[in-house]
């Protein structure tokens, strides 16, 4: 099946940026300008967090124009440099276009934050991957660092680290967040291979000469290639499919041929920009675990960077339930490991509580000394009263030896006006 070539999102926001889009605007002026925010930061907490990068980079400075702009203080080449290789919120230096800058133009998809290979797989609840960036900065963590997300979702940590050369050691409880992760920072390494399997499995799925149904397909994968990236890789498109089928009625097969073009297109990005900005990228290792129980040796990681479940907030098991259940799992024996999904009535919050304080205990030991583990949190609703899991988080943090250094008010406007509250807790393991 021929699929037309669409201008990506990258491909316009560089044709808008010369001329008139908002977000990426080019002005003639930054090449005068010592340091200029990209147009998409709109938020007071995170200009707070650009700042803080700054600062983390050893950069003295002064805020101008209108707080969209930076004078810099104690100038030199290596600073310049830095900024540019590492920062995130900055579109030029010294009129240079940054890393960043060059970075987020490949992009598949219509939203700004889903460049590269973020966007594969429509996971709720996804960290916005710029923020992570900025926190990796702040938190001093350099190239061959290692960074531990003991709730890893759909992998933005995992990303972000890899593409800043710091290691990564990621778990979650769910296969299938294990497999977004790997997938999004493991394909670049199987390109070929990919491509090579691609016509096959179109012409199969997409003629009808491989049953729709789950076990068909796995089988076929299996014995297409020996590689476990290739084939995880194959289940996610899959998966793909099967979400966007069973979430928004598409049609399966087209939506699998779609998916797989942007896919592999995603991927052929993300080599070229590693090439093109010559990356050393991170070494990832993502596995199933459990964040009360972790596999780690004591004070063996530079820094933690994690969003756990917001108390009992979200249902992880029944927002993924096609997915889970087409990769074969028992979803009902899966929902007594999920944090904040266990448990019924008042019991539920108890429950997430005792789990909790086992998870920041983990990460307490797991941490190395004078590192910082920086929680992302909201406090949620249940049964019409408010879960205070900010306080609790600050309280029991320091109860086992963190000092908070920091705790960011991230309130943010989304789509129809809801307010979304979340705290940026940055701790540092002091006792
Ligand atoms: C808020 S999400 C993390 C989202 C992530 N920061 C991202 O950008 O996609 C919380 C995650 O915790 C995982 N989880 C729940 N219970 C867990 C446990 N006992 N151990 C490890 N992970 C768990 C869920 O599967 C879910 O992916």
């Amino acid at each position: 099946m021929e699929i037309k070539k669409l201008k990506t999102k990258g491909e316009t926001m560089i044709e808008r940026a010369e001329s008139q889009f908002w977000a990426y605007e080019l002005d003639n002026n930054d090449s005068q300008k010592d340091l200029v925010l990209l147009d998409n930061v709109q938020f007071i907490y995170e200009l707070s967090l650009a700042e803080l990068e700054l600062r983390a980079l050893g950069v003295d400075f002064e805020v101008t124009n209108g707080l969209r702009e930076f004078k810099i203080l104690n100038k030199s080449n290596e600073q310049r440099e830095i900024i540019k290789s590492r920062g995130s919120y900055y579109k030029t230096v010294d009129g240079q276009l940054t890393n960043y800058f060059q970075i987020i133009q490949k992009n598949q998809t219509r939203s700004v934050n889903q460049y590269l290979t973020h966007w594969i797989y429509p996971y709720k609840g996804k960290f916005h991957p710029q923020m992570i960036r900025a926190l990796l900065n702040i938190i001093e963590l350099k190239e061959g660092d290692t960074v531990f997300e003991p709730f890893s979702g759909s992998g933005t940590t995992a990303l972000e680290a890899q593409l800043l050369g710091i290691n990564f050691i990621g778990i979650d409880i769910s296969s299938l967040c294990v497999i977004q992760g790997r997938v999004k920072t493991e394909s670049i390494y199987v390109l070929d291979e990919i491509i090579e399997l691609k016509d096959t499995l179109i012409s199969k799925i997409v003629r009808g000469l491989v049953e729709e149904k789950a076990n068909y397909y796995y089988e076929m994968i299996n014995e297409l290639s020996p590689d476990e990236r290739v084939r995880n890789f194959y289940k996610l498109a899959r998966l793909l499919a099967v979400s966007d089928s069973s979430r928004r009625s598409r049609d399966f097969r087209t939506s699998f041929a779609k998916n797989l073009y942007l896919m592999i297109e995603s991927i052929k990005d993300y080599v070229e920009i590693k090439e093109k900005l010559n990356l050393k990228l991170g070494d990832i290792k993502i596995e199933v675990g459990d964040s009360r129980n972790v596999n780690l040796p004591d004070n063996s990681v530079d820094g933690i960077i994690t969003s756990p479940p917001y108390s009992i907030a979200l249902d992880y098991v029944q927002n993924d339930i096609h997915s889970l259940k087409d990769l074969g799992y028992d979803v009902l024996r899966m929902r007594d490991e999920f944090i904040g999904v266990r448990g019924n009535g008042r019991n539920k919050v108890e429950l997430y509580n005792e789990d909790m304080k086992k998870s920041y205990s983990e990460m307490y030991r797991v941490l190395k000394h004078n590192k910082y583990a920086v929680i992302v949190i909201g406090n949620a609703t249940y049964q019409g009263q408010e879960i205070k899991t900010v306080d609790f988080t600050i309280k029991y943090m320091g109860s086992l030896g963190f000092s908070l250094v920091k705790n960011i008010n991230k309130i943010i406007f989304g789509l129809y006006n809801v307010m979304k509250r979340e705290n940026i807790l940055i701790f540092k393991k002091v006792k």
